[in-house]
Order: structure tokens, then sequence, then C-alpha cells
């Protein structure tokens, strides 16, 4: 019979879009030293605190993380543990849940193989999941244009944000309509720029108008009203979505009440970039509340800024 490890010294444990496993070492080995790889599976990623961390651990290419406690079979866990827990798979079966408010200290147990079960605690917060193990509880509407629709879903839960009915938002790279599809079933007035095609779902809806044009062409004197929700979503690399959305921020921030830029990683070496693009997202005047990776996510991340 095996018997439960103890952690000691401290491991952490960090639950991954499938993908996203190396941008979150690099992200560790550059800005938390102090953490050194352990363990790793498909989305599921531990690190050994070999030096005090004397700092809030805020990574953004992971959905969730936690402070390893003991891991062994399921029996072992329960036996030592008789209070609630989260229960969740890697593959994002959830077995026991509960709901978490910000503050609260919740345990959980993740079922990382057949054999071999992780039990963890975090304290929640805005830096920590909101549903086990970051997994999405949105599924995707036949009519969606793209898959980006969960990414708005994702984001705004993620956020806490409600979108009050009416409210404007602009989108810039909205085709084929996924997000402003998201947007418009929740009854707001949405523009978007994009050279490319919209689906008819969003092109016939009356609260949509669609600028066909890239960023580059576009000009603030040609939006309908006062934007206040901003959603930037372009396969450009990051300096160039930052460096083109620019113009458009400084004209509608004195409305704007919140901003979801995607950001692409379209190499590697932009891990160690991502400081410098929240930099240059507070250099617009915007203050950036979070950045992470959403379970709808790719090769990607969002800043939430307001
Ligand atoms: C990932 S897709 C966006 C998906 C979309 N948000 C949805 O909900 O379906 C990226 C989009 O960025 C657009 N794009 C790329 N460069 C652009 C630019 N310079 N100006 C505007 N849109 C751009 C592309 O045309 C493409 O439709």
């Amino acid at each position: 019979m095996s018997q439960i490890e103890q952690a000691s010294p401290n491991f952490y444990y960090f639950l991954c879009n499938p993908g996203s496993e190396k941008f979150l070492k690099e992200e560790i080995r550059l800005i938390y030293p102090e953490l050194v790889f352990a363990y790793s599976t498909e989305g599921f990623v531990t690190f050994k605190e070999t030096r005090r961390l004397g700092k809030t651990l805020r990574p953004v290419f992971c959905r969730h993380f936690g402070k390893f406690l003991k891991r062994g079979s399921l029996e072992e866990i329960k036996s030592t543990y008789v209070g609630r827990t989260l229960f969740y798979s890697l593959e994002g079966e959830v077995f026991e849940s509960f709901p978490i408010k910000d503050g609260d200290w919740v345990k959980e147990i993740i079922k990382v193989s057949e054999t071999q079960y992780y039990f963890g605690e975090f304290k929640a917060s805005l830096l920590t999941a909101k549903t086990p193990g970051g997994f999405s509880l949105s599924t995707l509407p036949e009519l969606a244009p793209s898959r980006a629709y969960l990414k708005v879903i994702d984001g705004a839960k993620y956020m806490g944000v409600q979108f009050p009915k009416n409210d404007y938002a602009l989108e810039i790279g909205s085709s084929p309509g996924g997000a402003t599809y998201a947007l418009l079933e929740m009854g707001l007035r949405v523009e978007g720029i994009d050279p490319g095609v919209m689906d008819p779902v969003c092109l016939n809806h009356p609260k949509f108008l669609h600028h066909k044009v890239s960023i580059q062409d576009f000009h603030v004197s040609m939006l309908k009203d006062h934007v206040q929700w901003l959603f930037v979503d372009m396969n450009l690399a990051p300096e160039g979505s930052l460096r083109e959305i620019e113009k458009v921020v400084e004209a509608i921030r004195p409305s704007l009440k919140g901003a979801f830029i995607t950001l692409k990683m379209t190499k590697f070496e932009l891990v160690s970039r991502v400081p410098m693009y929240l930099n240059i997202v507070g250099k617009m005047g915007l203050k950036v509340v979070m950045a992470t990776q959403l379970p709808s996510h790719k090769q990607e991340f969002l800043i939430y800024a307001e």
C-alpha cells in the first residue's frame, strides 16, 4: 500500500489549457525563480518552492493554481480529510462542487490519473478559478458563428462582469462573429471592425453594425455611439494589436467601463514580453485588473482592464 506523500517543502500546482504548459513553465522561470519545475502531465504542472516565495503568485498562463498538500489514492486522501472539497478530474469531470466566494480557503481533490489524486488548497480570489479547475460551464450554442462566443462568456464570468442591456460594445477583430453573437444575445448593441465577413446571424441583427475595414483604415469618427465595452481579438502579434488599438482606446476612454483584450501568443519568446504588454495597456490610461488564460483560450491570453 502506498503512503500519502506529505509535502515539505511547499509545492504548487497549476491547471493549464493543454498546450500552454510550456508558457507557464517559462513564465515561472522568469518571474518566480523561487519555484523549480517538479512534474507535469497534460494540463497540470507542479513546482517546488526552493527559496521562500516572498511575493504574490499571479501567473498568466494557467486557469487556476493552488498549494499542494498531499497525494495518493482517493481512499487515502479521503481518509485523512473529512471536510468538504471540490473534486474534479484534469479532463474537466466535476464530481463534487460548492459555491465559492472570494476570501474562502478551499480544499480540492484533483484526479490526475486513475491511481493518482492530488489534494490541495487555495484562497479564493480574483487570481483563482471561479469554477472547479477553471473549466467552463458554458456550451457553444449551435447558432454561434465561432468558438470565440465562449471567450466572452468565460471572460465575463471570470471578471464578474454583468453587461447592462443596451450597453454599447465595440469589437475589433469581430469576424466571423462568435463574440459579437454572445454580446447581442445578452442584449448589447455592438459595432464590429473587421475586413472579414460577419455571419448573417450578426449581420442581420438590428443591434449590430459592421465596419468592414481593417483597424488601420478605421477612424474613430466612424463610431456611432459612446463605447462602454471594448473587445479586441485580432490575429496579429500582441505588439501589433496593442499599437493598432491605441487611438481607439484614447477616443473611447471617457465612456469605457471595461476592455477585454485577447492577445495571441504567436511565438514562445513572447512570454518574456507579457509584463511589457501589461505596461502598454496601463500607458493607454487603463488600469489592468487581470491577465489570465480562460478555458476557451488556445495560444492566447486575456488582459482585462478598466
Ligand atoms: C480570432 S479571429 C476573431 C474571432 C472573432 N472575435 C469571433 O468572435 O468570431 C481574428 C480576426 O482578426 C481579424 N483581423 C486581423 N487583422 C486585423 C486588422 N488589422 N483589423 C481588423 N481585424 C483584423 C481577422 O480578420 C479575423 O477575423
